[in-house]
């Protein structure tokens, strides 16, 4: 028991810290940043930025480009708390660690997340430099933010995950992207473990379940997302094919390249989403 309860009080105090630091800012929409996308944070107006390592509690981001820091500021005439780089269970954190972040976002009073990610594409009529609107996911990290957790340590313990991808966010990321003359999928995401990239035939399993494309991250911000009611918008950029698929053998040096080359229309993309919500 209690350790649940170092969870809640751990979380007070680390939201406290960033409340503070914030100066005043109220952000409304959190925005989580995958690998290569993170200049879209340097875009972002009158902007503090705050390192992980000045919030107690959180882990450091060890990932290829990922910084590791809050950035809160104005995007489309709306406050967001921006990510630049996230955290991955592949860092060696447990999923609450990988999770906290995004309860941080919810205790400071940000209602939508947007969670973004380069993942690779397994579904072949997908191109590589798609977006990709998240329509639903498959956990297969074989594990869950929430697990282990006092049942009333921040909020129920069972909750339903149809709908995780908010619709009606899905259906403006839809609009948006027509009215920019910008194409996108919409298909299901699979999460795991890593850090290694998946075999031949793990990706033809993986898409007789039903998975469009997978990555290393995002299911456990959505589920500890949705554990306390925020909704969610995923995009995947898909930074290449999956391992095996038309060939395909991805490398860290590819995610990296497609994500710079699409920065401006994924820019394009989360701004007009968040200055349509
Ligand atoms: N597999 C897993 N994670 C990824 C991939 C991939 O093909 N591309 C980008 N992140």
């Amino acid at each position: 028991m209690a350790s649940e309860n170092v969870l809640k009080e751990n979380l007070h105090e680390s939201a406290s810290r960033l409340h503070a630091l914030l100066a005043g800012r109220q952000p409304e929409v959190g925005i989580i940043l995958g690998s290569g996308l993170g200049p879209l944070a340097e875009r972002v107006e009158d902007a503090v930025v705050v390192p992980f390592a000045s919030i107690p509690h959180m882990k450091r981001s060890t990932a290829t480009s990922h910084k590791g820091q809050f950035v809160c500021g104005m995007l489309a005439g709306k406050c967001v708390l921006v990510m630049q780089g996230r955290l991955h269970g592949y860092e060696g954190y447990t999923p609450q660690e990988v999770a906290f972040p995004v309860w941080i976002m919810h205790e400071l009073g940000v209602g939508t997340l947007i969670t973004t990610n380069a993942a690779g594409a397994i579904n072949e009529s997908y191109s590589v430099g798609d977006f990709c609107i998240m329509s639903d996911h498959i956990n297969f990290t074989g594990r869950n933010p929430v697990e282990g957790q006092d049942p009333d340590g921040i909020a129920f313990r069972f909750f339903s995950m149809k709908d995780a991808y908010d619709p009606a966010l899905r259906a403006l990321a839809h609009r948006v992207a027509d009215e920019n003359g910008i194409s996108v999928q919409e298909g299901v995401y699979l999460g795991l473990l890593g850090p290694s990239f998946e075999t031949p035939a793990e990706i033809r399993m993986f898409g007789a379940w039903g998975a469009d494309t997978v990555a290393m991250s995002v299911v456990e911000e959505v589920i500890a997302a949705r554990h306390v009611g925020m909704r969610v918008l995923g995009i995947s950029l898909c930074s290449n094919m999956a391992c095996g698929v038309k060939g395909a053998s991805p490398s860290d040096e590819e995610v990296f390249e497609v994500a710079k080359r699409r920065e401006p229309d994924f820019y394009r993309l989360v701004t007009e989403i968040v200055r349509g919500m």
